[in-house]
């Protein structure tokens, strides 16, 4: 029997919350199909970063590189520790030492579920944001700071090697869904940078004469992203581009409650991360109603890329039935439900 190790970050807040629930689903899957699962639970949070000093001490990489992937429920408590700390003392580093070079986030209408967009249209995005570098690269500097002559820095740095990568992955994951990939710069402002990106892009599309590449300004796409979502099938973007497009996306799914996010070592030389897209969430912690459908997906996006993509899809397929239903949904998607009636839906449903 196939054994997967997945170690568990619960984190902070409603984190803890959510990833029992995803375990729940999870360990209901492998009955169903035949998997084993060993989960590990793992402290690092702002708590330990109180008790220890550190978010995530040294011997944690070689600890969790151990796993065949992470969960991670979210970090972050502004109350105890400031949120530049506690993101960059625990998933950057993750997202670095492990060259987690993919960061991809899934956006699609499920049915049922609250969308701003007029005409509820039906649309099934995945953005592929480069998650190495780039606009976060953190090159650069302060001088003279606090004076008139205050001068800062701040310098993209994209390699051929690093967009290449990015590009043959979203080439590759277009070709297993509607074979169209838009491509995201703002090559007309900056020469550089971007017009290398659309260069490399480009060359890397020569391979793929099965895709269409639309090249798309950033500022552009954002606004045809409202206005026909339904056009688009995957969506590279470079880190900042990315980070910012995934927060329009996750806007068009409806609720925080609902989008995840895979970081992704598509070589498979460390442990990918699973997680939702939403924080810790604070003003509902402790409460039991935080919606666990985020961390259902970021299972979904697990199993799928562990290779149980039957496992994978009947649980997204099980979670739309409860929505479309409208039965025990919780308060952010209109409902009254607690995170564990809603859990029980979907367990129901599988
Ligand atoms: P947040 O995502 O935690 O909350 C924003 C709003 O969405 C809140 O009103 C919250 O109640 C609601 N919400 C979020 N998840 C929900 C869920 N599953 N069900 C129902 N409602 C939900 O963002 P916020 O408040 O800006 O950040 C809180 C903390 O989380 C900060 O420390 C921040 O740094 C951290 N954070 C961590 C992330 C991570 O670990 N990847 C991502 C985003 C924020
Ligand atoms: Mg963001």
């Amino acid at each position: 029997m196939t054994r997967y190790r997945i170690a568990l970050l619960p984190g902070d807040g409603i984190g803890t919350e959510v990833i029992p629930e995803g375990v729940k689903v999870l360990d209901a899957l492998a009955r169903k199909h035949s998997f084993e699962v060993t989960c590990t639970d793992h402290p690092y949070s702002c708590e330990y970063y109180l008790a220890h000093g550190v978010m995530l001490p040294e011997e944690g990489f070689a600890e969790l590189a151990a796993h065949d992937a992470i969960l991670l429920g979210a970090v972050g408590d502004p109350r105890l520790v400031p949120d530049h700390v506690s993101l960059r003392g625990l998933l950057v580093p993750l997202r670095q030492r492990f060259d987690l070079y993919v960061n991809l986030r899934p956006a699609r209408r499920l049915k049922g579920c609250p969308t701003p967009l007029k005409g509820d249209p039906d649309f099934d995005i995945a953005v592929i944001r480069e998650n190495s570098e780039g606009e976060y690269a953190g090159a650069g500097g302060r001088f003279h700071a606090g004076t008139p002559d205050e001068v800062a820095l701040q310098t993209t740095i994209f390699t051929r090697k690093g967009v290449e990568r990015i590009a043959r992955y979203a080439f590759e994951l277009a070709r297993s869904r509607r074979q169209r990939v838009a491509s995201a710069t703002k090559s007309n402002a900056m020469q550089y940078a971007y017009v290398m990106w659309d260069e490399v892009v480009a060359e890397v599309a020569r391979g793929y004469p099965d895709v269409t590449l639309d090249r798309y300004h950033c500022d552009a796409l954002a606004a045809m992203l409202i206005r026909d979502p339904a056009r688009f099938d995957v969506v590279v973007a470079s880190n900042l581009f990315g980070d910012i497009l995934t927060d329009l996306t996750g806007a068009l799914v409806g609720s925080l409650g609902l989008p995840a996010s895979a970081n992704l070592d598509p070589e498979r030389r460390h442990p990918s991360l699973f997680e939702p897209v939403h924080g810790s969430a604070p003003d509902i912690a402790g409460k039991g109603i935080a919606n666990p459908i985020a961390t259902f997906w970021a299972v979904s996006l697990m199993l799928e890329f562990l290779g149980q993509p039957a496992a994978a899809a009947e649980l997204m397929a099980a979670v739309e039935r409860v929505t479309a239903a409208g039965r025990s949904l919780t308060p952010d998607l209109g409902g009254k439900a607690a995170t564990t009636e809603l859990t029980a839906a979907v367990l129901a449903e599988l």
